[in-house]
């Protein structure tokens, strides 16, 4: 997993700044810490210090790609700066909000955070350790699979191999996506020429839509552009068709064969942000092995 954590205005000072309310700890060592932390816990870190609001746009918008997650103390610019609120929200990241000070204790002004509602939790009033709790909350909310992509590839080849019946092979399929990447609800449709139609699922309950027009819903929009939809909040998204209560994130892959879209992979979890690109990535190589389920028929029998 690859952190990014970013330090606003005035947080270069520390030591020597209000060691009273921010202790004296120099961010040279605090980033040296999370550094430290991240390598016990199998994190890569990089970290960016700023006094300026658009060069934190720029650093996070340069990092999207890589990051799959955030560490952000905006400072001061936490309380007015709607544009790191806007950012947050356009890369799609997990981000925690850090503050070495409670903030929540302190003038009423400080209360207010323009993150309140993109962040994923908050942790402030522990000096150095508000930033510790957050990397581990953070590999707790956004952790990656649990197997690598090639093995889980390599598992869904074998499976694929072996003859049975098209829905027993498409349920254990989805049992090993679900299982291997640590997912809440996995399924695999077939998408025909007017339906989508489940073949198997993994998870804590069957779908509420076992057929559907192939027009409807996140399915409809992934086998009408060809391209995978990924929503990080369904809540937002008056195209999602509930399938389980809970269901905070979705992500519908979509397989082609010669004349079009011939199924599709569909991948809950109950974290929003939960798709982070490391996940997406991991997705995108189960897909490719997956593939064979439509080109061969998913069954010799
Ligand atoms: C801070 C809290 C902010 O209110 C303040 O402006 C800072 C530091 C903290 O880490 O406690 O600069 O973000």
């Amino acid at each position: 997993m690859r952190v990014l954590v970013l330090h606003g205005p005035n947080l270069n000072l520390l030591g020597e700044r209000e060691p009273a309310v921010y202790g004296r700890a120099t961010l040279e060592e605090i980033d040296a810490r999370i550094g430290e932390r991240g390598r016990h816990l199998g994190a890569e870190v990089r970290t960016f210090q700023s006094n300026h609001e658009g060069a934190l746009i720029d650093r996070l918008h340069a990092e999207r790609r890589w990051a799959d997650g955030i560490l952000f103390n905006p400072g001061a610019l936490t309380h007015y700066a709607w544009s790191l609120r806007d950012a947050v929200g356009a890369v799609s990241l997990p981000c925690i909000e850090v503050h070495l000070s409670d903030v929540t204790r302190r003038e009423p002004w400080r209360r207010v955070s323009v993150l309140a509602d993109v962040r994923a939790a908050l942790c402030a009033g522990r000096g150095l350790d508000s930033y510790l709790e957050a990397l581990e909350l953070l590999l707790e909310i956004a952790p990656g699979p649990e197997q690598g992509a090639e093995e889980t590839a390599v598992e869904l080849a074998e499976r694929l191999a072996r003859p049975d019946e098209r829905d027993v092979v498409a349920r254990e399929l989805a049992q090993i996506v679900r299982r291997a990447g640590r997912f809440r609800w996995v399924a695999i449709y077939d998408v025909g020429a007017t339906e989508v139609e489940v073949r198997g699922w993994a998870g804590p309950g069957p779908p509420a839509h076992p057929r559907l027009p192939r027009t409807d819903g996140l399915t409809g929009a992934a086998v009408a552009s060809g391209q995978p939809v990924i929503v990080q909040d369904v809540r937002g998204d008056p195209r999602h068709l509930a399938t389980l209560e809970g269901t905070r994130a979705e992500a519908i892959f979509p397989v082609s064969g010669p004349s079009g879209v011939v199924g599709t992979l569909d991948v809950e979890s109950a974290n929003a942000q939960a798709f982070t690109p490391d996940r997406v990535r991991w997705l995108e190589r189960c897909v490719q092995a997956l593939a064979t389920f439509w080109r061969t028929g998913g069954s010799s029998s």
